[in-house]
């Protein structure tokens, strides 16, 4: 028995940790086991791994470095949190994944995608998504969003905020070639409300 593991990504701002909540919640009200977990964190060296990577006022990290750390959170987080949930049948939702590493530190941060490929299958377990949600809207507007959500919550999470438009771009790209690049990849317009956004994602689910 195998659950269904379901990952959101997109750029800073995009939505995907209020769709990850209302999908969550609306497949635990249809009475299906979901764990809701997100990256970096979901896991106790996850989430001290979270604070460093995305203090706005953190040290300096090489790409290198980050990739290293987001790495390190990832192994935790497969190996302690969606494996075994996947192997006792839950649906796991999971706010970003190794996509966000690829779009990132790949595209964004100009490291080799190969060699983020080689670190996620010899210790992530090579474990890949059944379903991804790329929530795609322009940089500018993610942002507004993002930056609005920062300055209102206690969360000192804007590192990757910070960083210009022009990365953003590359990651938005980044992220669009995945979608095409990958199976079961699935592309949703992220400008639409949020309720009508979870209605489109039901339906790509078929749940
Ligand atoms: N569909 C939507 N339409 C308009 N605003 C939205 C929508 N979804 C979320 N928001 C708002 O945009 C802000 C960012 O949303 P959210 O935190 O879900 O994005 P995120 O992708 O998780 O961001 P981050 O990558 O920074 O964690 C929040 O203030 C949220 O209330
Ligand atoms: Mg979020």
């Amino acid at each position: 028995m195998r659950g269904r593991f379901i990952v959101l990504e997109g750029g800073d701002g995009s939505g995907k940790t209020t769709l990850a909540q209302t999908l969550a919640a609306a497949l635990a009200a249809d009475g299906q086991s979901v764990v809701a977990t997100r990256e970096p964190g979901g896991t106790p060296a996850g989430q001290a791994l979270r604070a460093l990577l995305l203090a706005a006022d953190g040290p300096a990290f090489e790409p290198e470095t980050e990739l290293l750390l987001m790495t390190a959170a990832r192994v935790q987080h497969v190996r302690q949190v969606i494996a075994p949930a996947l192997a006792r049948g839950a649906i796991v939702v999971c706010d970003r994944f190794v996509g966000s590493t690829l779009a990132y530190q790949g595209s964004g941060a100009g490291l080799d995608t190969a060699r983020i490929l080689a670190l996620h299958r010899d210790f992530a377990d090579d474990l890949w998504p059944d379903v991804t949600l790329l929530l795609d809207l322009p940089p500018e507007l993610a942002l507004a969003r993002g930056r609005a959500r920062l300055a209102a919550s206690a969360a000192n999470e804007g590192r990757f905020e910070a960083r210009g438009l022009s990365f953003h771009a590359r990651v938005r790209a980044g992220f669009l070639a995945l979608a095409r690049a990958l199976p079961g990849w699935t592309v949703l317009d992220a400008t639409q409300p949020a309720d009508a956004l979870l209605a489109t994602a039901r339906a790509s689910l078929g749940a």
